[in-house]
C-alpha cells in the first residue's frame, strides 16, 4: 500500500487577522500527482505555503511522512531529513549566477562538500535546454527556461516530495505543455510525489491521479482526477474557461 508523504489536517491559516484557509484536509501519497485548482484568490498558494512553514498556521496539523511538522519553520522542516522541493509561483533564479551554479544552490540538504556532479548530470538529461547553457548567466534565460531552472534546482537534493505553484504561469502554451509532460515524467521515472497548483485546470487534471478544487479557502470538491473531469458542475464552473489571468499572486 502506498504511504502518505504529505498530509494537512484541518488547516486554518492566513495573514495577521485575515483568515484565508478555513479548515482544509489534504494529502499526497507516494508516487502520486495531485493537482489543486480553483479561482484566483481562493487560497491555493496560501495553503501550500502554510504546509511548508512560510505562512502562519492558526490551527491544524501538517505531517511530512511520520514527522509532525506543524508550526515548524522551513529550515526546521529541512532538518527532518526528508527532502522537499518547492518552486514558488513566479519562481526566482539567481540572475548573476550561471545555470550550473543555480542548480548547485539546490544541493543544500546534502553535505556542502558532497559531490553534486551526478545530480547535475541527471538535470542535464532531464532538461537538455539547460544542459546546453550551463555556463551562461541565468539572467539570459527566457521565462520558461528560468522556470525549468527553478524546477531543476528543486530536484537537486533528490526530493521525496515536490510542491509546484503554477509552474506554467506566464510561459508560452507549447512550453507549458512540455513542462506538464516533464512533471509527469518526474513522477513516473523518479517516483516523486508531486503537489501541483495549476491554472491549466483541465489539462493538469488529465495528467493527474487526484485533484482538489479550492474555493474561498475550502475544499469544494476532491477525488480521482477522472471523476472531477467527468462531473458536470465542475466542468462548467472550473474547467470551462482556461488561463485567462496568468498574473495572479
Ligand atoms: N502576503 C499576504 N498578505 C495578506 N493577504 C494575502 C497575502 N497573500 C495572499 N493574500 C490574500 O489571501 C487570499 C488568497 O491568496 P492566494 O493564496 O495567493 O490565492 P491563489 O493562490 O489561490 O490565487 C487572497 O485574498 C489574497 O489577497
Ligand atoms: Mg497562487
Amino acid at each position: 500500500m502506498s504511504q502518505t508523504v504529505l498530509r494537512g489536517v484541518n488547516i486554518v491559516s492566513g495573514y495577521g487577522k485575515l483568515q484565508v484557509i478555513n479548515g482544509i484536509d489534504i494529502h499526497v501519497n507516494e508516487n502520486e500527482l495531485v493537482t489543486i485548482i480553483g479561482p484566483n484568490g481562493s487560497g491555493k498558494s496560501t495553503l501550500i505555503k502554510t504546509m511548508i512553514g512560510l505562512v502562519k498556521m492558526f490551527s491544524g496539523q501538517v505531517f511530512l511522512r511520520d514527522h509532525d511538522v506543524s508550526h515548524l519553520q522551513p529550515h526546521e522542516i529541512i532538518r527532518t531529513g526528508i527532502p522537499l522541493g518547492y518552486v514558488p509561483q513566479l519562481a526566482n533564479v539567481f540572475p548573476s549566477l550561471t545555470v550550473e551554479e543555480n542548480m548547485k544552490m539546490g544541493f543544500y540538504t546534502k553535505k556542502w562538500d558532497a559531490d553534486y556532479s551526478k545530480n547535475i548530470d541527471k538535470m542535464v538529461a532531464l532538461f537538455p535546454i539547460l544542459g546546453e547553457r550551463m555556463d551562461q548567466k541565468a539572467s539570459l534565460l527566457s521565462g520558461g527556461e528560468r522556470q525549468m531552472l527553478a524546477l531543476a534546482r528543486a530536484l537537486m537534493p533528490e526530493p521525496d516530495m515536490l510542491i509546484l505553484d503554477e509552474p506554467t504561469a506566464a510561459i508560452q502554451p507549447n512550453i507549458a505543455e512540455e513542462m506538464l509532460q516533464l512533471i509527469v515524467t518526474l513522477k513516473k521515472e523518479l517516483g516523486i510525489a508531486i503537489l501541483l497548483v495549476e491554472q491549466r485546470a483541465r489539462r493538469s487534471l488529465e495528467l493527474s491521479d487526484r485533484g482538489y478544487v479550492l474555493v474561498t479557502g475550502e475544499v469544494a470538491a476532491t477525488g480521482p482526477a477522472s471523476e472531477l473531469l467527468a462531473e458536470d458542475k465542475i466542468r462548467k464552473l472550473y474547467l470551462g474557461v482556461r488561463d485567462r489571468n496568468e498574473n495572479n499572486t
